[in-house]
């Protein structure tokens, strides 16, 4: 595996889940960027999903992974970046998929949907999976293409 860097993100209902995640990658050995928040106060999805997006849009992480409390409206934001291909993942089989499949580079996670225990499962899926390419590639572009 080559891709070692990653950023993560959250709101205000997904900050023990995003920490027990920085924790378990670092533990593995990836470069965690972990941009907050830090304080429980109400904040909004948009902003972190956004945040998050853009810096692997920009090429500063080669992957991210983002939390809120059913992974939805964080996914929904960081899809609105460009180049960004996130999925809200609730098991393990589609995390593995969006990789393998989608070649997504971020992957969304609801801490009110998943126990940390599946969602740390689930993140190991993402993070050690691999993007097959080939016939993949072809529908990837096309998706790619549709951002204009
Ligand atoms: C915050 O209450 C909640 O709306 C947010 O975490 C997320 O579930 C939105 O999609």
């Amino acid at each position: 595996m080559t891709t070692r860097r990653i950023v993560l993100s959250s709101d205000h209902a997904a900050i023990p889940l995003r920490q027990s995640i920085a924790a378990h990658l670092a533990a593995k050995g990836w470069q965690v960027q972990d941009i907050g928040p830090t304080t429980t106060e109400s904040t909004h999805y948009p902003k972190h999903g956004q945040a998050a997006a853009q810096i692997v849009a920009a090429g500063q992480a080669d992957l991210g992974i983002i939390v809120c409390g059913t992974g939805q409206g964080i996914m929904m934001a960081a899809n609105k970046v460009k180049g960004i291909r996130c999925g809200v993942c609730s098991d393990t089989f589609s995390a593995r998929m969006i990789r393998q499949h989608n070649n997504a580079n971020m992957l969304a996670l609801g801490a009110r949907v998943v126990a940390e225990g599946l969602a740390l499962d689930i993140v190991d899926a993402f993070t050690s999976a691999e993007f097959e390419g080939g016939r993949h590639a072809d529908r990837v572009a096309m998706i790619t293409a549709i951002e204009g």
